[in-house]
């Protein structure tokens, strides 16, 4: 199996997205899948100008020079594409966004109605399966609704489905350095671990261990406590340093 992660956090290598992308591939190449990252963040990804040229003029390409060709031969190449992306504004980061515009050329222009809802036929071969990654800011899982259902549309314009869906509230956790924290952070990375393993073993994520992966890593109330007090910290070191 050849696994596609696209992580679409500004921050890159350093993200918290990565860190999750990291320990579910690093289970995933244990289990003998093939894995490549994609870190929008070091690509150059025009925004889609909306100019149908992938369309009509040059079918099945887009007319920008960038590194979106390269990128998309390496999505209609892989069985699972994962995209991994920080909550932003309720939704994927810009970046993820763009990007997701840009799958543009893979599909044709005229419609077609499969199951009840219009949709464009595909260009390409068989389309990978999707996986979606994301971490917030807020420690609730209800701040994930938003990407649900965008992915539960987006597979319906690639004709395939979504095999897993790992979101992690509070997810500034993991970049926490305190010691106490560390077996906390340890023991959800081997859970991303198994994930990887058992996504490529059985095909999709098992219902019990997305719940196991939902759970608090540390108690809501304690992570909300501790940002506020980091946010109050370096709004007074601003204000000493201002005078
Ligand atoms: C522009 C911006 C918008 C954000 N919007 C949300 C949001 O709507 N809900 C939320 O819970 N966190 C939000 N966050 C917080 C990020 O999701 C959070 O910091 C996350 O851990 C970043 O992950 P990364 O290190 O992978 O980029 C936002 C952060 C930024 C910079």
């Amino acid at each position: 199996m050849k696994i596609l992660a696209i992580n679409g956090s500004p921050r890159g290598e350093k993200s918290n997205t990565q860190t999750m992308v990291n320990a579910f591939l690093k289970g995933a190449r244990a289990a003998g899948a093939e894995t490549e990252v994609l870190l929008l963040a070091e690509r150059d990804i025009h925004p889609c100008k909306g100019c149908w040229a992938c369309w009509i003029k040059t079918p099945g390409k887009c007319i920008q020079k960038d590194d979106m060709e390269e990128a998309l031969s390496k999505l209609w190449g892989c069985d699972l594409v994962i995209f991994a992306s920080p909550l932003y504004v309720d939704c994927v980061s810009a970046q993820m966004k763009t990007f997701m515009d840009r799958m543009l050329p893979g599909i044709l222009p005229n419609f077609v109605k499969i199951n009840d809802v219009w949709r464009h036929p595909l260009r390409f071969g068989t389309p990978p399966k999707v996986g979606v990654i994301c971490n917030s800011g807020f420690p609730q899982l209800e701040h994930f609704q938003v990407v649900h259902h965008l992915f539960e549309r987006v597979v319906l314009n690639m004709h395939t489905e979504v095999v897993m869906e790992i979101f992690r509230p509070g997810g500034e956790i993991l970049r926490a350095k305190s010691l106490l924290l560390k077996p906390f952070i340890m023991k959800y990375k081997k859970l991303l671990e198994k994930a990887g393993k058992e996504v490529v073993k059985e095909g999709s994520l098992s219902k019990k261990l997305k719940e196991e992966l939902e759970k608090d890593i540390i108690p809501p109330d304690t992570y909300i406590k501790n940002a506020n007090a980091y946010w109050t910290k370096q709004l007074e070191k601003l204000q000493n340093e201002k005078g």
